[in-house]
């Protein structure tokens, strides 16, 4: 199965979206034995809100189909980059689809790009980064933590990307990036990403483009600071992305008649008599004057009402995940031994764009 191309029929051994609702959606492996809590394999049956579901009885259904459960039915879906960023199990925190998006724009990433990532993580981004540079691009992805690594590698490949990926096990700050060939892109998600600058400085060609994402203003200042330090970086400026959805929704209007109703004004002998005895002429005659006024006992009659379309802004705006600090390359790379500067061509191309 292949996260890029599409198919028509459930096969074993493909990666499957069940969509119950919005909030309930999940990513299954379509294989006949899954691991127990105790390590055993069992029969994988899946248990949904709308029952027990038997994972092989997948095999030769429709994609977009609906399925029938016991006690309901859900949708069978082809997954795609954003249902699995939905979907997967977090190994680690991970980059949504809205902060990606502004990723793949801001990196200026297309078909045939070469992308550094470091960390891998979950893969979240890594799927997306790989869908955009296909058929003829390349992504390098680096963790240093060996599972990670390997659990990604093996995703890659059960998802058809690896053909598109290449995952290091390294620890970039120390090592660097093992990449004999220059990058058009590098994207960071790790805690320091200014001890990584110099690395950056070999790899990436000249207008190439550097992203980090950083949930903290503090680290943020750091990085920009080391890549204004370097003086070969130019349009640094950081983002975030906020969403705010609205919600479009009927209201009612009601509006009210606001002209004194007769039977409920008092009269000005009424006045005088419950609240001025005993004070003296003048207080009573401005009293008086504000009580002809002010009628009390004043009830606003309900007159009309009207329906209308409105749009309601959330109460609550949740949505800050992280900074993304952009960056451009204007010299040429540092120079490396190891690396092969043969995308001169490249970056003249790049130049005259
Ligand atoms: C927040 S996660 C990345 C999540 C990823 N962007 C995603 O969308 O799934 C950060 C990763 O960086 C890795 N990491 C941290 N420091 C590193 C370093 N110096 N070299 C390589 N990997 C590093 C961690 O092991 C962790 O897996």
């Amino acid at each position: 199965m292949s996260f890029i191309g599409k198919k028509e029929l459930v096969e074993k051994n493909d990666t499957v979206i069940l969509f119950l609702s919005v909030n309930t959606i999940y990513a299954l492996e379509v294989v006949d034995k899954i691991p127990n809590k105790h390590g055993n394999m069992v029969e994988n049956k899946f248990q949904t809100i709308y029952g027990v579901l038997t994972v092989m009885d997948l095999v030769g259904k429709r994609y977009g189909s609906r399925i029938t459960l016991p006690k309901g039915w859900c949708y069978l879906l082809h997954p795609t980059c954003e249902l699995w960023t939905k979907t997967v199990n977090h190994r680690t925190q991970i980059i949504y689809t809205p902060d990606i998006s502004l990723i793949i724009f801001g990196l200026d990433l297309k078909p045939g790009c070469k992308v550094i990532e470091a960390g891998t993580g979950t893969g979240s981004l890594s799927h997306s980064l790989i869908r955009t540079v296909f058929p003829t691009g390349h992504l390098f992805t680096f963790d240093f933590h060996q599972i990670r690594a390997d659990l990604a590698r093996e995703e890659f490949q059960k998802h058809g990307l690896s053909e598109w990926v290449t995952v290091g096990h390294r620890d970039v700050i120390t090592d660097g990036f093992d990449v004999d060939v220059l990058v058009d892109a590098v994207f960071l998600d790790l805690p320091c990403p200014w001890e990584v600058v110099p690395h950056v400085r070999r790899s990436l060609r000249r207008c190439g483009k550097i992203c980090t994402f950083s949930p903290c203003i503090e680290q943020v200042q750091k990085t920009c600071e080391a890549l204004k330090g370097t003086k070969a970086f130019e349009n640094i400026r950081t983002q975030e992305v906020l969403q705010r959805p609205l919600s479009v929704q009927l209201r009612t209007l009601i509006s009210f008649d606001l002209t004194p109703q007769t039977e409920d004004v008092c009269t000005v002998e009424d006045v005088v008599e419950d609240s001025m005895e005993g004070e003296d002429e003048a207080k009573i005659g401005t009293k008086r004057k504000l009580q002809e006024k002010k009628p009390h006992n004043l009830k606003p009659v309900k007159r009309d009402q009207c329906r209308f379309r409105s749009i309601i802004p959330p109460a609550t705006m949740p949505g800050h995940t992280g900074y993304l600090t952009f960056a451009t390359m204007i010299v040429p790379p540092a120079s490396d031994s190891s690396i092969k500067v043969d995308q001169v061509e490249h970056e003249q191309d790049a130049l005259a764009s």
